[in-house]
């Protein structure tokens, strides 16, 4: 089953074959058994099975939203309503949703992450990233990695998200178990292997066991580092060679320095900062220093409840330094750069067929009109999806 998308305002293609012309006008897209079959001048297009007219709207690659806790129970819309008026984001909150989820039944966990992958996909997210991380036991784990597995092949193993309250006396055991028998449930389900590196989590020390433990288990690297300040994670993520370090908002010089001789993508998430009334990350420096990066949302119900991508992307390109069209490219191609994947994040021809028609002209429209719903129609593997 071939689709012609013709009639297209502005086609951001963000082809890695053609670097020099990531937008085109006038031009067309073929997606032939879910992959881009074609791209060209509109004048040319072949014939298809079935036609999609943008009727002069924009067409940009799917959003690839690498970043996000999704198997949990309840909120704490208490939290964030305290941090509006003054409280600070601790990783303390984190074991409130440990106890709501482990109370939860597999189906009420499935619904509710079933209910956030189809508000992602509304929202022009075709890829997303799943991370356990509020089971904290080994069946708990080992539960959200299995559900999480049902929805998404980026399936990311968080054991090591903070030193759940029946451990508090028992860091060393608790780094044990994670590396030990947590491990071994949750890896054959799994892609990656994450730390969160924080005060109130776990130290550099403590990552560096568990991410060589997960990289033995033959699981990819993926760190939160320099969330709330500069901790020594981002170097122990290029020294490892992990695919990406996530959060990335507060570096030193050698940090930035590190990342750019690296190819450890740098995760922004400004969702985050938004929720947290935190300093956004500078991404311009980061750029500038010839670092890749990626925006994602980090959807969890604690440091941001919002799966907007577009959100994040109109406060990159407001607070963060960033151009309209870095900001698409990091939630785009940025991401699959975090995922390791070449065959998403961009309309190139091979490309899966993921992609977004906005309510829009062109991508600047996406920060020009923040807040308004320009997804018109997310299309995945050349399946359509209206919305
Ligand atoms: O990426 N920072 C650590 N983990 C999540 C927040 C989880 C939570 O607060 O429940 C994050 O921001
Ligand atoms: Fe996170």
């Amino acid at each position: 089953m071939s689709v012609l998308v013709d009639r297209i305002g502005q086609l951001v293609t963000l082809d890695p074959a053609d670097p020099d012309r990531p937008t085109r006008n006038d031009a067309a897209l073929v997606i032939d058994g879910g992959h881009v079959a074609w791209v060209g001048d509109a004048a040319d297009a072949p014939a298809a099975d079935e036609r999609l007219d943008a009727d002069g709207r924009a067409v940009i690659p799917g959003f690839v939203d690498s970043h996000n806790h999704l198997v949990f129970a309840g909120d704490r819309a208490d939290e964030w309503e305290a941090r509006m008026t003054g409280a600070p984001y601790t990783a303390g909150g984190i074991r409130r949703t440990v106890e709501a989820t482990r109370a939860a039944s597999d189906d009420e966990l499935r619904a509710t992450l079933g209910r956030h992958i189809a508000e992602a996909h509304r929202q022009g997210i075709t890829t997303l990233e799943v991370k356990s991380g509020y089971g904290l036991t080994v069946n708990d784990e080992a539960r959200a990695v299995r559900l999480a597995r049902e929805v998404t092949d980026e399936v990311t193993f968080l054991g090591a998200h903070v030193v759940p309250a029946d451990h508090a006396d028992d860091r060393q055991g608790y780094v044990d178990l994670v590396c030990g028998a947590m491990l071994a449930a949750c890896a054959p389900h799994a892609r990656w292997v994450d730390v969160f590196i924080d005060s109130g989590a776990f130290t550099v020390d403590e990552a560096r066991r568990i991410l060589t433990a997960g990289r033995e288990a033959g699981l990819g690297l993926r760190v939160h580092a320099g969330q709330l300040a500069a901790d020594g994670g981002v170097a122990l993520a290029v020294d490892l060679g992990a695919a990406s370090v996530d959060h990335a908002t507060h570096l030193t010089d050698a940090d930035v320095d590190a990342l750019a001789r690296s190819s450890t993508v740098a995760t922004l998430l400004p969702l985050v900062e938004f929720s947290t009334r935190q300093p956004y990350p500078d991404a311009r420096r980061l750029i500038d220093a010839g670092v890749t990066v990626a925006i994602a949302t980090d959807t969890n119900p604690g440091s941001n409840y919002s799966s907007s991508m577009t959100t994040a992307i109109a406060l990159a390109i407001r607070d963060m330094g960033m151009t309209p069209l870095e900001a698409v490219t990091a939630a785009t191609r940025g991401g699959a750069a975090a995922l390791r994947r070449d065959d998403i994040g961009h309309l190139g021809v091979g490309a899966r067929g993921d992609l977004v028609v906005l309510d829009a002209p062109d991508h600047r429209w996406i920060g020009y009109r923040v807040g308004v719903p320009l997804v018109a129609e997310t299309v995945v593997a050349g399946q359509r999806e209206t919305s």
